[in-house]
Order: C-alpha cells, then structure tokens, then sequence
C-alpha cells in the first residue's frame, strides 16, 4: 500500500514527547513490512540539522494560498531507508526557529498560521507529486484540519488525493484552538465553519476538524478510547468523539525493540536480558555515580522520566514527597517543563540531596540509563493516552508503579491483584493511591524472589510494533 503519514514530530529528527516515537517506529515497520511509506513533517530547524537530512533535496517549490494571500515554500526530501521517505514542508519565517511550538514560555503567536501553512502544503505537494495514496494517516491537533482540506480539494479539483483518511488520536487535551477570526486563511466555504463543522464553544478546533472530517479515527490504546467518550478524559469532545465510535479504534503503541532493547542498547553502560541480568547491576551502579549518590542492593532506586506537566502526576508525587524524604529510598527524576513542578523537584533535591536527584533537561541516553538502572519506574499519570516508558520499564526489568488509567491499564498488570501474572503495581490516579503503592513496591522490593518474578513477565512481554503495526494495517485494508 501507499500510506502517507502526517505529523509535528518525528522520531530521530525533532520529539518532544511520544508522538515521536510512536509516528518513527509506526512509519518504520510499515516501510519494512514493504508498505511504500512517506512522512509529511514541517521542515524545523532541528531536522534541517540532523546529519541524515542533509541528504535531503529539493522536489519542489510551494506557493499556498491563504486567505488572500500566497505563501511561498519547498519541499525537500530524503530516503532513511529503503520504502521510506520524509517529505520537509519548509519555509524558513515559519519553521526556522529553536522550539517547535513556542519558545519555552509561550506558544508561538502564528501557530494557526504555520501548521495550516503545513497542512495545505502537504496537500499541495500529493497533488503535484501524484502520490496517489491509499490512506493519508494524520497525528494529533497539528494535522486535524487535513482531512477536510483534503477532500474539499478533491471535490473541487475533481481528483483523488487519497482513497481513506486517518485520524490519530495521541493527546485530546491539546486541541489546537485559535480564534475564528483566523477561519478565512483556510479558503473554504462557511459550510464548515459552524458547530456541526470546526467550532468548538466559538473557536476554530483543528482536533475537531481532524475528528468530524476523517474517514477513520483511532486512538493510543483501548482504555483511552472509552475514556475520551467520557467528560471526564474527554477535555468537551466527548460529545464528537462518542458520535464517531463506530468509527473509532484503539489501538496500543508498541516500542521501537532496536532502540529500547537493553540487550541491544548502546546508550548504557552495559547490556542484558532476562536470562543474565548481571549488566542491570552494572547499569544500576553506574547511574547512581553519574547521579551523585549511593545505596546499597536492598535500597530501593524509584526511577522517572517525563514532561513536566500536570498529565504526568507530579503533584500526585509531591504530595507523598515524605516518602520519599523519609524512607530509606532514591529518587532520580528526568524532566523537563513546567516552572513549578521544576522548583518544587529542585526543593526536594535540597532538602535530601543523598537520596534524591534531578535533571531537569531534554537527555535522551540518561533517560536509557534511568530505565536501566532503576528498580521501580514511578508513573502517576492523571491521564495516560498511551505512555510508552512503561513498557520501556518492563522491557528494560524494571518495575513500573503505574496509575489505572488509559494506555497503563492495558499494558501493566498488578503484581498484588495478579500474582500469577502482574508485571508491575497499579493504582488510582490519586495521592493515596500512589502512596498505596510505593507501599507496596517495597515488600515486593523486599522479596528477592517475587520481585525477580515480576521483573521477568515484565522483560518477556511483546510490546514490538511488530505486533502493534498489525492494528493499523488491518485498518488500512478495511478490515477493523
Ligand atoms: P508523552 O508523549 O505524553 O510525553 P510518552 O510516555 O508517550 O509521553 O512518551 C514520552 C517520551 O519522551 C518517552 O520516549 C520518554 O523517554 C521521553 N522523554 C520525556 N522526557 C524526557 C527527557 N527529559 N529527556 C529525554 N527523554 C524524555
Ligand atoms: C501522547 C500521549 C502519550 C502517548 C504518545 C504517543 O503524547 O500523551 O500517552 O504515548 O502521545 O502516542
């Protein structure tokens, strides 16, 4: 088939969260599965720079129209592998820049006008490349308007651009919402404008665009697309999302096995699997001199890496901020965001700099070291589309402490609950809640054998997007 994909982010070139990842290795393993794979991305500075896309080559010359105006653009192009190739809609006024949204305290002020920009160049460009696609796969808010300029394309150019469009999913609780005003730069008819169309409570919605407009739409994982129909998750689409279930599926991410394989990875100090774990204890030491601290064997280590949002349930953590102070425990965090969380992380480093440590930067390979050389992965998600670092933790035999809610309910098994089978602990996305379970976690710490148990199921699950690929490709074919 030919699939095209279109996102913000695209994992080796430009992430800032699991969407990356989650678009790199979907893209990949279809292009390895012999599918004929492209990538639409915005041409970001990052990517212009990365080492492989200076490969990249002209293929064409934009001019968009917006509004009453034309925007002039290119299109550059590159071919990683082989079945795969990524499309950069470029123009340096829009793209050029060292953030991908914003600057770090503000979202740009153009957005609407750069991922509009975006998308009809993308549009423009399956046009003059005759791509021909069978399915266009659009990703999140920035692509949402896509289906819909796509078709409306269609019908008055009297051509076909794509047989099915799809709609992801990854994060319901960033919409893309600008002021209406802004409606007339997308050049279609009023008929779309209103609450049957983009509207959402008076402002334009690219999510609700993406989510009215495309043929199929699916989500992160099966516990995600219930919630979404619910007020509770549904961030005021649950009403949109709900009137499209026949349409919708969840499905689960996998992980990229070549990069998060600890018998494989070269960003730790040293590899394993779950026949010798000898390299973990290597990893678990190394980690605990680069973070300037000691602890013995049964001194458990509590690992986390993650946006420093509120989705992530850091305040869920500083509210049991006393364990942490008190227990004979370590704490090593990687993150990065929110002012707020990063004072009051800082606060705790202070105030037991022997027990806990924190980085507060963008760290790829301490982010590997952190799975690999933690005991426990501390995950307090308040909502959870997917999340992929849990099953970088099992993968990686460190336990993940995980809160009941989306992706993590259906990937992580409680040890309590399940003895037979659990692979981690899970709990309510509460303060109690989390509480409960680092409880928990240091009995089974404390019971070498049970603890190993756990640790093994985890590092035998298939979480491959091997498997996760299939979903898709079902869906493509019309066949879920
Ligand atoms: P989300 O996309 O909501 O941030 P996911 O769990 O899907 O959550 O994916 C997060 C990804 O970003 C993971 O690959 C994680 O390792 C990575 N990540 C998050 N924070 C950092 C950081 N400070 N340094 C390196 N990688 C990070
Ligand atoms: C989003 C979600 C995360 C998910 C990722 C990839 O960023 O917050 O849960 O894993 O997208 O789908």
């Amino acid at each position: 088939m030919k699939i095209v994909h279109v996102a913000s982010e695209l994992f080796p070139y430009v992430k800032t969260g699991g969407l990356a990842d989650a678009v790199g290795s979907l893209a990949t393993t279809l292009a390895g599965r012999g599918h004929e794979v492209a990538v639409f991305l915005p041409g970001y500075r990052a990517v212009l720079e990365h080492p492989e896309a200076t490969k990249a080559e002209r293929r064409l010359r934009l001019r968009i129209e917006m509004g009453d105006r034309y925007f002039t653009g290119e299109v550059w192009a590159f071919s990683p592998r082989k079945n795969l190739t990524i499309y950069l809609i470029c123009r340096d006024e829009l793209f050029d820049r060292r953030g991908l949204y914003g600057n770090g305290e503000r979202d740009y002020e153009d957005n609407f006008h750069r991922f509009l920009y975006f998308q009809k160049g993308v549009i423009e460009a399956l046009r003059l490349l005759g791509l021909n696609a069978d399915v266009v796969h659009c990703h999140d808010w920035q692509t949402g308007l896509l289906p819909l300029l796509l078709r409306y394309t269609e019908r008055r150019q009297g051509m076909t651009l794509a047989v099915t469009t799809v709609f992801t999913i990854h994060n319901i609780a960033f919409q893309g919402l600008f002021p209406m005003r802004s409606y007339h730069r997308t050049n279609l008819p009023d008929e779309f404008k209103g609450i049957e169309g983009v509207e959402f409570y008076g402002q334009l919605s690219m999510m609700k665009g993406g989510l009215i407009y495309a043929d199929r739409i699916t989500t992160v994982s099966p516990h995600y697309a219930q919630e979404i129909q619910t007020p509770l998750f549904g961030c005021g689409l649950e009403g949109v999302v709900a009137s499209r279930a026949e349409d919708l599926s969840g499905l689960i991410n996998g992980i990229d096995t070549d990069v998060w394989n600890p018998a494989k990875d070269r960003l730790i100090p040293a590899r394993y699997s779950v026949t010798d774990l000898s390299g973990k204890a290597k990893c678990r030491a190394e980690l605990l001199s680069v973070m300037k601290l000691a602890a013995t064997d049964d001194t458990p280590i509590y690992g986390m890496v993650c946006r420093l949002a509120e989705q992530k349930g850091i305040d869920l953590l500083l509210a049991n901020q006393d364990f942490f102070l008190r227990e004979n425990v370590r704490l090593l965090v990687l993150g990065s965001g929110e002012k707020r969380y990063e004072n009051a992380l800082q606060s705790l480093v202070t105030a037991a700099p022997d027990k806990i440590a924190l980085a507060t930067r963008l760290d790829e390979k301490m982010s590997h070291w952190i799975e690999a050389g933690s005991d426990f992965f501390v995950m307090p998600s308040l909502f959870e589309p997917c999340g992929l670092n849990q099953m970088y933790s099992q993968a990686y035999g460190t336990v993940p402490l995980t809160s009941r809610v989306g992706g993590l309910s259906d990937t992580v098994i409680d040890a309590d609950q399940a003895p037979a089978a659990g692979t981690g602990l899970t709990y309510p996305a509460t303060a109690a809640g989390l509480r409960d379970a680092l409880q928990r976690s240091q009995k089974l710490f404390a019971d070498r054998a049970r603890y190993a148990e756990v640790q093994r199921r985890g590092m035998e699950r298939d979480f491959s997007w091997a498997t996760a690929a299939q979903g898709y490709q079902r869906l493509y074919e019309g066949s879920l």
